[in-house]
């Protein structure tokens, strides 16, 4: 249909017919359904709406989803399931590293990243990726635990 915006979300071929100007957050949640992404300050400045755009992180409140045809996003729920979490979702857990959780799945998003790109990423790099995404209620040490626990599950992982 003339007008559909396609985009390939947690790997699903996907089109949707919002006004191009939408943010890719507002499209993510409301038109798919993928409430994963949060809505923090909708100004770029808090990265819990981080999704990943062809497997680099974003903040979704900030892209206009006309900008984004034929692109490759992934949200919280491609990372895995409430029955077979991902390595970074099973380490968060592991480690309790939530606390009112509003800033966890942007946080997740951003460590996976970080985790493909760099196997064994040191304190600074870990820091360094996460550090736009805001954490209000002070979980950053268990934060900081559960990425270097995801990172030593995935080189160790079989395959
Ligand atoms: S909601 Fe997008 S950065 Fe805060
Ligand atoms: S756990 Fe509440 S903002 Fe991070």
């Amino acid at each position: 249909m003339a007008g559909m915006i396609r985009l390939v979300v947690n790997g699903r071929a996907v089109a949707v017919d919002d006004d191009p100007a939408t943010p890719l957050l507002y499209v993510l949640r409301d038109t798919l359904e993928l409430n994963g992404a949060k809505f923090g300050c909708g100004l770029g400045q808090c990265g819990a709406c981080s999704v990943l755009l062809d497997g680099r992180p974003i903040f979704s409140c900030q892209v206009p989803v006309g900008d984004l045809g034929g692109r490759r996003i992934t949200t919280l729920e491609g990372l895995g399931t409430r029955a077979r979490p991902g390595a970074v979702q099973q380490a968060f857990i592991a480690e309790q590293a939530a606390q009112c959780g509003y800033c966890t799945a942007g946080m997740i998003v951003r460590a996976h990243a970080l985790l493909e790109r760099v196997a064994n990423p040191t304190e600074g790099e870990i820091r360094a990726a996460l550090e736009p995404n805001l954490c209000r209620c002070g979980a950053h040490w268990r934060i900081l635990r559960a990425v270097r626990r995801a990172g030593a599950a995935r080189r160790t992982a079989p395959g």
